[in-house]
C-alpha cells in the first residue's frame, strides 16, 4: 500500500453509530468485551453451551504443549449431528436451510429435514464405498447443494475432507490430492458459470492420470454428481454416479461422537514458498468459534433472518460461514451456483429482493465491481430486507464501505468489516454491529474472546496513531492446529516470530489510530491479495519457469481498482530458445501456461518480457523496486543494485509496452 493510500485510511474520520433498534435487540452486547477479558477460558466454556455434546469436555484449554493447543480436551461431539440433526429435533425440520438459486434459474428450498435425509444418505453411501473416520476425501464441486452435503456426510462419518476450489486447475488438484492421500473424490459433471456448462469431472481425469492412479491407486472412487449433462469420461473402476448410490441409500444413518480434536478438514492455502500449506481444522474449537461468530457479528435470529454469505465453499469463508457457523446456527440461507453478471448485472440484487436476504456477506472486490457498473443497476431493486452487510478478504477502501453502506445498506445498515484468515478459522477482528460504531475502512477491535494487538518488530506494542505487525495474543478455538505433515514450518511460519511473547505471527501489516482502532494494510510477505484470495508470488513464479521458454521469472503484487492486487509478472525468456511464438502471442501462451498449473485466478495481468531483473549483489530480486514500475511510481532507492542500468532498462520496455 502506498504512503498516499495510508495516510488517506488514516485521516478517514467518519464514524457510524449501530442503529438504535439494532442496539437494543443485539446479541452480544458490550459487556462480553469484558467477561471474556476476565476469564477467557470460562468465556469459551460458555460459548460450547451453543453445541450439542455427545460427551461433555474436562478442560477447556490445554496449552501445555503450545503452540499445539488442544481445545475442549475429553469432549465428543458429532459436527453433522450439530449442523443439521439437532435443529431436526428441535422442531425445526420444516424451517428451510437453503434456499439454491442455479445460475440458469432453477430453484430448490431445502428444509433441515431435507437436509438431514441427504447428508444421512450420502454419509450411508461413502462408508458404502469403504469411507471409515480418518480417511481423507477431497471434494472438487461447483456451488450446488451437493458441495455442502458432501462436506457434511465427511464429517459425519469423521473423515477429513479437502475442498479445491473448482477454479483451480488439474494440476493443483492433483498436488492436493497427493498431499493428503484422498481416498475418494466428490465431484460433478460440471457447473453453470457465465451462462454455460463449465466442466469439472475432466479436470479430475486430468489429476488421477497426473498422479498415475492407476498405479498409485490412490483414489479408490470418484463420486460424480450430475449438475449440467455435459458428457464424461467414464472409468468404470473408479468412477461412481451420486444419483446411483445416494439417491437409492437409506436415510437412516446413526451419527457417531468424535473427539474435540479430531481432524474436520484441510484447507490449503498459499504461502511465502512455492508449495501450498495444508491448513488443519479440527472439530469442536472449530465448530465453537465458528458458530458464536456468526451469532455474534451478524446478529443473527435464526427464526426471521435470511442469510447470504457470496463466497465459494471452495474457500475458507465457505467453510466458516456458509457451511460450519451458519447451519450450527440452524440459519436459513441463499446458495447460489453462478456469477454476479448472469444473466444480467443485477443478479444478486435480485436474489436478495426475491428471497428477502436480511443479513448479506460480500468480499470488496465485488462491490468495487458493482460501483464500476453504476448505481443504476442496484436501485432497480427493493433491497429494503437488508439489516446488515458485511466484507472480508481484504482491506474495504472507504470509498467502496461508503458506496456499500449507501447504495446497497440505503444507509440504514450496518456495516462488519470482518478481518480473519483460513488459518484462523473464524473471524477476529470486526464491530459487533450493536455495539461498535463502524468508521469506513477499519476493521475495528479485537471480538471478545479474541486478543489483537499491533507490536513493532522486536515485539513492544505500539502507541495509538502508530503501524507495526499484526498478532494475536491469546489461543482461540478454532486456531489452526499445524500445517498437514509439516509441524516444523507450522511454528516456523506461525509462531516463532514472537517466540518469547507466545503471540501469533499473522502476516499482516495493521496500524492502531488514535482511538486504537485497528486498519489492516495488507500482507507484509510475498503473499498477493487478489480479489480476496492469497497468492503465492514464488508459486507463480515456479509456474512460469516450468514453461520451456522461460529463465527466470520474478512476480509482484500491484495495486488494481477492482481486484485489491493483480498478479504482474517480469519474465527473461531463455536464450537461444527462440522457436514458437514471440511478442504478444508468446505472452498469451505464459498468461495459459500460469492458468493450467495454477489457476485461471492466478493469470497475470500482464507479463513483460526482460532482459534483466533487478538484483542485490547476494542475488535476490528486488521486488519492491518492479512494483514500483508495475504501479507506475518512480522507481525507488536502487544503490543497493548489482547492476544499476537494469532498472532503466526495464522502465524503459515497459513504456514502449503500455
Ligand atoms: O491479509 C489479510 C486479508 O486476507 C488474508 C487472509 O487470507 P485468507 O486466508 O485467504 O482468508 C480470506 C478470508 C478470511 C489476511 O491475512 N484479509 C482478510 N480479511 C480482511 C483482510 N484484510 C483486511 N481486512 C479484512 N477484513
Amino acid at each position: 500500500m502506498s504512503d498516499e493510500t495510508l495516510s488517506n485510511l488514516l485521516t478517514e474520520n467518519r464514524t457510524f453509530a449501530p442503529p438504535a433498534d439494532l442496539a437494543a435487540d443485539a446479541n452480544v452486547k458490550a459487556d462480553a468485551y469484558a467477561a471474556a477479558a476476565a476469564d477467557h477460558e470460562g468465556f469459551w466454556a460458555e460459548q460450547a453451551g451453543r453445541l450439542d455434546w455427545a460427551e461433555p469436555f474436562t478442560q477447556v484449554l490445554d496449552d501445555t504443549a503450545a503452540p499445539f493447543y488442544k481445545w475442549f480436551v475429553g469432549g465428543k461431539l458429532n459436527v453433522a449431528h450439530n449442523c443439521v440433526d439437532r435443529h431436526v429435533a428441535a422442531g425445526r425440520g420444516d424451517q428451510v436451510a437453503i434456499h439454491f438459486v442455479g445460475e440458469p434459474g432453477d430453484t430448490r428450498s431445502i428444509t433441515y429435514s431435507d437436509l438431514k435425509d441427504e447428508v444421512s444418505r450420502a454419509a450411508n453411501a461413502i462408508e458404502e464405498l469403504g469411507i471409515v473416520a480418518g480417511d481423507r476425501v477431497a471434494i472438487y464441486m461447483p456451488m450446488i447443494p451437493e458441495a455442502v452435503v458432501a462436506m457434511l456426510a465427511c464429517a459425519r462419518v469423521g473423515a477429513t475432507h479437502t475442498v479445491v476450489f473448482g477454479g483451480f486447475s488439474a494440476d493443483a488438484l492433483a498436488s492436493r490430492i497427493e498431499d493428503c492421500n484422498a481416498k475418494l473424490v466428490i465431484t460433478a459433471d460440471g457447473g453453470y458459470r457465465r451462462g454455460a456448462p463449465s466442466a469439472l469431472k475432466p479436470a479430475v481425469d486430468a489429476a488421477l492420470e497426473k498422479i498415475d492412479n492407476a498405479t498409485t491407486a490412490i483414489v479408490e472412487n470418484v463420486l460424480v454428481v450430475r449438475r449440467t449433462g455435459q458428457d464424461v469420461a467414464w472409468n468404470t473402476d473408479v468412477d461412481v454416479w451420486w444419483h446411483e448410490v445416494v439417491d437409492e441409500s437409506s436415510t437412516d444413518h446413526r451419527a457417531q461422537a468424535f473427539d474435540a480434536e479430531h481432524p474436520l478438514f484441510v484447507m490449503y492455502s498459499s504461502g511465502t514458498t512455492g508449495k501450498p500449506k495444508g491448513i488443519l481444522h479440527t472439530t469442536a474449537g472449530y465448530l465453537v468459534g465458528t458458530a458464536y461468530t456468526h451469532h455474534a457479528v451478524f446478529d443473527l435470529k435464526p427464526e426471521t433472518d435470511v442469510y447470504w454469505c457470496t463466497a465459494d465453499v471452495g474457500w475458507i469463508t465457505g467453510h466458516s460461514y456458509i457451511v460450519y457457523g451458519p447451519l450450527a446456527n440452524g440459519v436459513t440461507q441463499v446458495l447460489y451456483e453462478g456469477t454476479p453478471d448472469t444473466p444480467h448485472k443485477g443478479r444478486w440484487w435480485e436474489i436478495i429482493q426475491d428471497y428477502k436476504v436480511t443479513l448479506f456477506y460480500t468480499a470488496p472486490t465485488a462491490i468495487r465491481t458493482f460501483m464500476k457498473w453504476g448505481r443504476s443497476i442496484p436501485d432497480e431493486y427493493d433491497l429494503s430486507s437488508l439489516r446488515l452487510l458485511g466484507s472480508v478478504g481484504e482491506p474495504i477502501n472507504p470509498e467502496a464501505y461508503m458506496w456499500y453502506r449507501e447504495v446497497i445498506g440505503g444507509d440504514r445498515c450496518p456495516i462488519v468489516d470482518t478481518w480473519w484468515q483460513t488459518e484462523t478459522g473464524m473471524m477476529m477482528i470486526s464491530p459487533l454491529p450493536g455495539v461498535t460504531a463502524g468508521k469506513p475502512g477499519s476493521a475495528m477491535t479485537a471480538l471478545p474472546g479474541v486478543g489483537a494487538d499491533v507490536v513493532s518488530e522486536d515485539g513492544v506494542p505500539v502507541p495509538n496513531g502508530s503501524g507495526g505487525y499484526l498478532v494475536l495474543t491469546k489461543p482461540w478455538p478454532s486456531m489452526l492446529r499445524t500445517l498437514l505433515g509439516d509441524d516444523e514450518r507450522f511454528v516456523d511460519t506461525y509462531w516463532s516470530k514472537y517466540k518469547e511473547q507466545g503471540w501469533y505471527f499473522a502476516g499482516d501489516g495493521a496500524k492502531k489510530d488514535d482511538d486504537g482502532a485497528i486498519w489492516l494494510l495488507g500482507r507484509v510477505d510475498d503473499v498477493m491479495n487478489v480479489s480476496g484470495h492469497r497468492l503465492s508470488t514464488t508459486e507463480i513464479e515456479s509456474a512460469l519457469v516450468s514453461h520451456p521458454r522461460v529463465a527466470e521469472a520474478a512476480v509482484v503484487g500491484a495495486a488494481d481498482e477492482t481486484t485489491g492486487q493483480a498478479v504482474v509478472a517480469y519474465v527473461i525468456l531463455r536464450e537461444g530458445a527462440s522457436a514458437g511464438a514471440t511478442g504478444e502471442e508468446l505472452v498469451q501462451e505464459l498468461r495459459n501456461h500460469v492458468a493450467k498449473e495454477i489457476g485461471a485466478i492466478a493469470k497475470p495481468r500482464s507479463i513483460m518480457l526482460v532482459p534483466e531483473l533487478p538484483k542485490t549483489r547476494s542475488g535476490k530480486i528486488m521486488r519492491r523496486l518492479l512494483k514500483d514500475v508495475a504501479e507506475n511510481r518512480t522507481v525507488g532507492d536502487t544503490t543497493t543494485l548489482a547492476d544499476a542500468g537494469v532498472m532503466a532498462l526495464i522502465a524503459e520496455g515497459q513504456k514502449t509496452s503500455t
